[in-house]
């Protein structure tokens, strides 16, 4: 099959490798017709993580059902499905509370929790950026999607991660109606957090970034724009705010984040958090932090410490939640929304691609180019 390989720092290519299968009872293998490249995949791709040269990428997956194993109940040859972007068992402590990102039987290496396709340190398994993709515990995984799933896989895909992760920043932030929220990050997870907290009657959403295109994407939802490469970002939403802060604050940029002239910051937008969140106020942290980040420019942020202006975070006596998303807890709600016509997440999307275009699509994207605000890749066509 011909699949998305990471080749070392700022190079992917597409390969020929062998197929994927059925490996245990218990697997779906999925025919894939649309995986989304995430802003998760650059990390890797920037040799920011301990991704391997040789592994696909792919973890915001859709695709019709073409083999199912032995113990595979539920799931049929011929449905459409939508996969987490997690790979977890359903059956451990942490699966039957609903924490589906912190598995604890799916990945393999000793003291890790939570598993994911294509992903550094989350399981060995493959991603979906190929032409087939093997779906562990495929009962429990799959999303099996209604009749409208060909014609509309560019909205359900969404459900894999980037939505979901959306809306679990607004439920970490415990967003309220009427709520006043600020998000950093207007890349697809910040859209896509600013469009659930818009959909939860939030009453004014500030999203923050420095890229136009992507503010301009904020505004189509009526959110309120700031640029933080025009005046500081916190002056901005306390002028906003009478001073006070905004009531829940949102991080979906992640170890990453940049001053305006490119340098990296690890603790900017986690201490922007701090002081532009009301006293009492909570932050839900969904951009990624990784635990070392030896190719890192950051003295302390090389061994994973992050320097947090603790004192005025317990001052102002705020919450900060944090992690992957449990996909499994929102996907099937979210794919309501979608089949009712009451949400159309696939409006952030910029780029409808085939497989062989990917190493272009991780160049743009990767740089973040003007007009690449999210890239699907259509490895087997439908229509
Ligand atoms: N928790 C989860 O389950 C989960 C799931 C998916 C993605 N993620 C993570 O969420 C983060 C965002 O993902 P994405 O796909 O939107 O990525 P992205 O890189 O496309 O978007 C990040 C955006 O943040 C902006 N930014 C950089 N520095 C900033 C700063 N100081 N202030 C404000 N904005 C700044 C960038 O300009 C960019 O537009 C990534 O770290 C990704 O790994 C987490
Ligand atoms: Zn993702
Ligand atoms: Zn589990």
């Amino acid at each position: 099959m011909k699949a998305v390989v990471y080749e070392g720092l700022r190079q992917v290519s597409v390969k020929n490798i062998p197929d994927a299968r059925i490996e245990r009872h218990t697997d779906v293998l999925v025919r894939v017709t649309t995986s989304n490249i995430c802003g998760s995949d650059l990390h890797m791709y920037e040799g920011r993580t301990s991704f391997e040269p040789g592994r696909v990428f792919g973890h915001e997956n859709l695709g019709e059902v073409i083999e199912i194993g032995d113990a595979v109940d539920r799931v049929r040859v011929g449905d459409w499905v939508c996969l987490p972007f997690n790979v977890s068992c359903g059956f451990c402590a942490n699966c039957e509370r609903g924490l589906t990102a912190f598995c604890l039987t799916t990945n393999p290496a000793p003291g890790k929790v939570g598993a994911a396709y294509g992903y550094a340190d989350m399981g060995p398994y493959s991603g979906g950026q190929a032409e087939l993709l093997r779906v562990p515990y495929g009962d429990f995984n799959c999303l099996v999607l209604p009749e409208d799933a060909r014609e509309r896989q560019s909205d359900y895909v969404m459900l894999a991660d980037v939505w979901p992760t959306g809306w679990h920043a607004t439920e970490l932030a415990c967003v309220q109606p009427g709520d006043t929220v600020v998000i950093y990050g207007a890349g697809p997870v910040g859209l896509m957090a600013a469009y659930s907290a818009i959909l939860k009657h939030a009453s004014g959403v500030m999203v923050i970034d420095h890229h136009p295109d992507r503010l301009a994407k904020a505004e189509e939802i009526g959110a309120i724009l700031i640029d933080d490469s025009q005046a500081s970002p916190v002056e901005q939403v306390l002028e906003l705010t009478e001073g006070l802060g905004a009531d829940r604050g949102c991080e979906c940029v992640g170890f990453q984040a940049h001053d305006t002239v490119g340098m990296e910051h690890p603790n900017m937008t986690l201490n922007n958090l701090v002081r532009s969140v009301k006293a009492t106020g909570s932050i839900a942290v969904v951009g990624l932090f990784v635990a070392r980040d030896p190719a890192g420019e950051d003295e302390l942020y090389k061994r994973g410490t992050v320097a947090i202006d603790y004192g005025t975070f317990w001052y102002k006596g705020q919450t900060m939640s944090t992690g992957q998303c449990n996909v499994k807890n929102y996907n099937r709600q979210l794919l309501s929304l979608i089949h009712d016509g009451g949400a159309r997440p696939s409006w952030i999307l910029s780029h409808e691609l085939e497989l062989d275009d990917a190493p272009e699509a991780f160049m743009h994207f990767g740089a973040r180019d003007e007009g690449w605000t999210k890239v699907a890749l259509h490895p087997n066509k439908t229509s």
